[in-house]
């Protein structure tokens, strides 16, 4: 904790915006800053999460698509549990609740969310760690269509950020670390509060032992794997938070390949694969081979407006083997239930309502909204003469002042437009020279914000 140097980025601006507020307590802030969404969720996830109503139908729809395989699996291993013979991941006690609600599901119309928490029928304490076997399933199929996962690789969660630190738990201190530089801060300051950093050198802006992937617009944001240092651990985050660029399958591939040649494991964020346009892969399962090397995690917050609702996952595939040959996915069970006690029950009835065919369809109305707010930016800042990249595989900006501070155009802006946004230094020292913003808010917010920054820059010449 001692080695962390600053607090961690998005409490840092909330605290720069509160100061901000007090002096200018009548400026109307546009927050671009932190990666919240703003929009309403549709109302056939949020009745989902009241009451069950689709969630049901679709999962006796899985039921039924599935042959009940895994659900027969699930049994079998759970009755070889409690007689104490084998008590896999997959197998526990709540496994076999899970299976039984699937179970149950079909058989009546129930009522288990949060209305029926009143009622002796419908009132649910506990479920399984690992979540609903039925949303598992759900995930497997929705997002990872022949790729080969099933859905007791999958681990429901409340959120891809606390997976991240979950994840650290299952590796030693001297474990090495290599991240893209700029990245998300969880995965560097996890891997410093876990002790894997080394000390940070106020020179570079580097801890000693993390390896920077440098990702910049000269390389495509897509680092030189041939000159890269090895690393147990790479974080890699696609499409990118912050720069919003997406890796092309050929680079995921390399990524892969560079895993496979190093005995590397790849913990690959997905969190944004909702936003692709351009028909990059939304998930590394899509590159052969990357079974055996790479965790994905991922998330409902930024493509279903999850934020507040807390929902999320990681898939831990069963060919990845630690180098003596244990399979992580066991010990990742293991984590699971020592840390957590599985997400909310309510929230994995919506999650399950944002897969139906419905439910899916209106949330990526959500997701073009965002698509669509982004282009706005995007334009704006283009129209500005300066040079743009993300925005359109991810609802994140990335915007180039060369030769100037990022936290001084951060301050300027806030400043002269009570726009809030993020300074580019904050992901990495790769991104000093930039400022991420954010295209989460109303769309009357947007073009606010448009014309205030196109009046700063234009009236100030910055
Ligand atoms: C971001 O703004 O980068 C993220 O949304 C913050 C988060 O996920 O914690």
């Amino acid at each position: 904790m001692e080695n962390l140097q600053n607090e961690y980025l998005f409490p840092e601006i909330f605290m720069r915006e509160f100061l901000h507020t007090q002096k200018y307590p009548h400026a109307r802030v546009i927050r671009l800053g932190i990666g919240n969404t703003t929009e309403p969720i549709p109302d056939i996830i949020t009745s989902a999460m009241a009451e069950e109503s689709k969630g049901g139908l679709l999962t006796v729809n899985l039921a039924e698509e599935s042959g009940r395989r895994n659900l027969n699996e699930t049994h079998l291993t759970v009755n070889k549990g409690i007689m104490g013979v084998d008590q896999t991941y997959y197998a526990n006690r709540d496994d076999m609740r899970a299976s039984l609600f699937t179970m149950e599901t079909e058989s009546r119309s129930t009522q288990k969310h949060a209305h029926a928490l009143s009622t002796v029928e419908g009132y649910r304490g506990y479920g399984a760690e690992q979540g609903h076997m039925a949303l598992r399933m759900s995930i497997a199929q929705r997002f990872y269509k022949n790729m080969g996962i099933e859905g007791n690789e999958v681990f429901v969660s409340d959120g891809a950020q606390c997976d991240i630190s979950r994840l650290q738990m299952l590796f030693g201190s001297n474990v090495t670390v290599a991240v893209q530089d700029p990245s998300f801060p969880a995965y560097i300051d996890s891997s410093v509060i876990a002790g894997r950093a080394g000390n940070f050198q106020e020179e570079t802006g580097k801890y000693k032992n993390i390896v920077y992937l440098n990702c910049r617009p000269e390389n495509n944001f897509f680092p030189d794997l041939s000159t890269a240092s090895r690393a147990d651990l790479i974080f890699f985050c696609s499409p990118n938070n912050p720069t919003g660029n997406a890796a092309s399958w050929h680079q995921l591939k390399q990524l892969v390949e560079f895993a496979k040649a190093n005995g590397s494991i790849i913990v690959y964020d997905s969190s944004y694969a909702a936003y692709i346009s351009d028909g990059s892969p939304r998930s590394i399962y899509e590159i052969p081979g990357a079974r055996e090397v790479a965790i994905e995690i991922s998330s409902f917050s930024k493509f279903a407006g999850f934020t507040g609702v807390r929902l999320g996952w990681t898939v831990v595939p069963e060919e990845l083997l630690y180098a003596n040959g244990f399979p992580v996915i066991k010990d990742y069970n293991r984590i699971v239930c020592t840390c957590f006690n599985g997400a909310s029950n309510i929230a994995q009835a919506g999650g399950l309502a944002c897969l139906s065919a419905e439910g899916y369809q209106a949330i990526t109305n959500v997701v073009d909204y965002y698509k669509e707010n982004a282009k706005i930016i995007i334009d704006t800042f283009r129209a500005l003469g300066l040079k743009v990249y993300g925005g359109k595989n991810a609802p994140y900006i990335w915007v180039h002042f060369p030769g100037l501070s990022s936290w001084d155009v951060f301050n300027q802006i806030l400043e002269k437009t009570h726009i809030v946004t993020i300074p580019g230094k904050g992901f990495g020292p790769a991104g000093e020279g930039y400022i991420r913003v954010g295209a989460f808010g109303h769309r009357e917010t947007i073009l606010e914000a448009s014309a205030r920054l196109k009046n700063f820059f234009v009236t100030d010449n910055i």
